[in-house]
């Protein structure tokens, strides 16, 4: 089946769906964007990633390429153009076309595109885990816009896999835990304590970390947000990671050091089944 994208206003064929060479997100990371998870023919968490889609347009002054209802209703034909079940959208918004000058013009017309793709079905089982390395952060001060500008994740993302590791925790200058390159850091210290940074400009305000944090305080979890090192991370009971596409992973190794049992622990697998049930209940769009 041919895949179809969608391109300001028209759904084509994936392989002809272009934007612009002076595309101000191709030339500058002028750009925001979101990935929805999709489960059971449901976008989960959709609300939140608007809302947070919301916050990043507007940190940049970049207007909303079209309003709300038409945006839920274009991710929808998307994915149901693709035939996408279990998956993710990716939409994307640039500020739009425009000569090279690194002060853009008024008035531009925003650039959406869409894409769909399908993945296996989410288990319930949480797997075998994942280990990370860490490596210094390299991004930007704004991490919290949801920008296109991904280079410096991109290259401790491929640091990782050439360690055969999956993700990479980025450091600050202090030491302390920032995020994964595509996903939000936690661990359950040996009090039982689940320990994720606070959100700020500094990590991305993960719509996964947030659901995950609500299911974790109703199974009368406690959740402390605040940075976290390597060492302790090394030294926790559980580690895990959380992000749209993948929910709750388990980290069993932070560099080169088994964590816990090595294996997916309790917490971890309780929070998983947990957030899919949380998630599970709007409707299924076709
Ligand atoms: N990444 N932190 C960063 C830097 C991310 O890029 C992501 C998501 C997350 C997790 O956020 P959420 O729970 O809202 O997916 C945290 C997406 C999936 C990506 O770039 O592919």
């Amino acid at each position: 089946m041919p895949r179809i994208a969608y391109v300001n206003g028209a759904y084509v064929q994936h392989r002809d769906a272009a934007t612009h060479v002076e595309d101000r997100g191709y030339q500058f990371a002028d750009a925001v964007y979101e990935v929805i998870a999709i489960a059971g023919r449901r976008l989960l968490d959709e609300e939140p990633h608007l809302d947070r889609l919301g916050h990043s347009l507007s940190e940049l002054g970049i207007g909303w390429p079209l309003v709300r209802p038409a945006l839920r209703y274009a991710l929808r034909e998307v994915a149901r153009a693709n035939r996408v079940s279990n998956g993710l959208v990716y939409l994307q918004v640039s500020r739009g076309v425009a000569k090279r000058d690194y002060v853009p013009p008024a008035g531009l017309q925003p650039v959406l595109v869409i894409t769909a793709k399908s993945t296996p079905a989410p288990s319930e089982a949480p797997g075998p885990g994942v280990a990370v390395i860490s490596a210094p952060d390299l991004r930007w001060k704004r991490v919290d816009i949801k920008s296109t500008g991904l280079l410096g994740a991109a290259i401790n993302k491929q640091k990782a896999r050439a360690a055969g590791a999956w993700e990479c925790w980025q450091l600050d200058e202090r030491g302390f835990v920032t995020e994964g390159t595509s996903s939000n850091a936690w661990i359950l210290t040996h009090e039982g304590e689940l320990i994720t940074r606070p959100t700020g400009h500094d990590i991305l305000a993960g719509i996964t970390r947030a659901t995950v944090a609500r299911v974790a305080r109703q199974l009368q979890l406690k959740v402390v947000e605040r940075p976290f090192t390597i060492a302790e991370a090394q030294g926790a009971r559980e580690a895990f990671m959380t992000r749209a596409t993948s929910i709750v992973t388990p980290v069993v190794r932070v560099d080169g050091k088994q964590v816990g049992a090595g294996a997916a622990g309790d917490v971890v697998a309780r929070l998983r089944a947990e957030y899919l049930r949380a998630v599970g209940d709007s409707e299924p769009f076709w």
